[in-house]
């Protein structure tokens, strides 16, 4: 299967500065579906444009992340963030108070949010936070849409707080790093999830709990709360409301057929995951047909997707699937 777009040995990213020059030639790189390494007060961020499926698969193919687990949509304030999520008015509160700043607020995705479902990984949550950097602000200001970033490492090492350890690491498999000197923070965001009943903090980080505390009272730890979604915690994913049939070469009367690369003789899919056999695109539209097939069929066949690279999440995710739609009425995964 071609999956040469990941594995294609690429010249090393150029690393420029900062100037308003550096980041118009950034911003070119985001709109065309690339990815720049971009300076943050916490760490540095492996950014693309979050509306872009495609792009945003190539984040995870950089990172050599292992599964699916949802990425920080990066926006310029309370403005573009209120286009993508509900806000709460205590949500609304934290982001006037700590935006632009290391906080990250977890709240429920809006029906018309225009950002990739890779980005929240199939969830009905979305993660959003303002960065307090001239340059991180300059380019979301130039692209006008969110950028996707999670810290620009690869997956399980420490995260890259210089633009050199960007350039050390991943050099040979982004477009771009934007050297913005040394981050301020050095520490991730803090995320908190403001719910109905208080607020999660689902992951300590740069903004102390102290401070969240002034304006939330107590933060719960995410074991404490119910319904509250934190990966690597407690996981939720999407999982179809149709059966799956995995590695499957044919169609039965009745399921649809999700193909990837050509499809087996005399099979006539009904959507393709990647008509040229590619993972990338295959991981950036695999949520969203997943969705549309279940709305019109109780059954879907799926291709056998390979193993290699991004392939192994897309496996991961479709037998995590798979496995919970065989349970009747159990759609989650804790
Ligand atoms: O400081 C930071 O937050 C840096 C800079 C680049 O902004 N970004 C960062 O991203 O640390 P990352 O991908 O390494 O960590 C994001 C965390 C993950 O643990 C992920 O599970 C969680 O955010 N997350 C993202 N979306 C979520 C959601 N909808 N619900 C719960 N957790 C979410
Ligand atoms: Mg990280």
């Amino acid at each position: 299967m071609n999956s040469d777009s990941e594995s294609a040995p690429r010249a090393p990213a150029p690393v420029i500065g900062v100037t308003p020059a550096d980041l118009d030639r950034a911003a070119a790189v985001i709109l065309s579906g690339g990815l720049v390494a971009i300076p943050t007060e916490t760490v540095y961020g492996l950014a693309a444009d979050a509306t872009n499926g495609v792009a945003v698969a190539k984040i995870y193919t950089a990172k050599g992340r292992p599964s699916f687990n949802p990425l920080i949509c990066h926006v310029s304030g309370l403005a573009m963030a209120e286009e993508l999520a509900d806000f709460s008015p205590l949500a609304r509160a934290l982001a006037a108070r700590f935006w632009p700043g290391p906080l990250t607020l977890v709240l429920p995705r809006k029906a018309t949010c225009p950002v990739a479902e890779l980005v929240t990984a199939g969830l009905p949550s979305i993660a959003l936070r303002s960065p307090k950097h001239v340059a991180a602000l300059g380019l979301i200001a130039r692209v006008g849409r969110p950028l996707a970033a999670p810290s620009a490492n690869p997956s399980e090492t420490l995260s890259p707080t210089r633009a050199e350890h960007v350039a050390h690491n991943l050099s040979s498999k982004i477009d771009l790093i934007l050297d913005g000197g040394p981050c301020e923070r050095g520490l991730e965001s803090t995320i908190i999830a403001p719910g109905e009943s208080g607020a999660v903090m689902l992951r300590p980080g740069a903004l102390a709990r102290s401070e969240i505390e002034s304006l939330t009272g107590s933060l719960r730890a995410p074991e404490a709360a119910q319904g509250v979604l934190a990966p690597g915690m407690m996981r939720r994913h999407y999982a179809p409301r149709a059966r799956l049939r995995l590695d499957a070469l044919d169609a039965s009367p009745g399921e649809a057929y999700l193909a990837f690369g050509a499809p087996p003789n005399g099979v006539s899919p009904s959507l393709n995951l990647s008509i040229r056999g590619d993972l990338q695109e295959a991981a950036s539209n695999l949520f969203a047909m997943l969705r549309t097939l279940d709305e019109t069929h109780s059954a879907i066949a799926v291709a056998p997707i390979p193993g290699a690279g991004l392939g192994e999440a897309i496996n991961d995710r479709l037998n995590r699937a798979g496995a919970l739609s065989s349970q009747d009425g159990v759609r989650e995964i804790r």
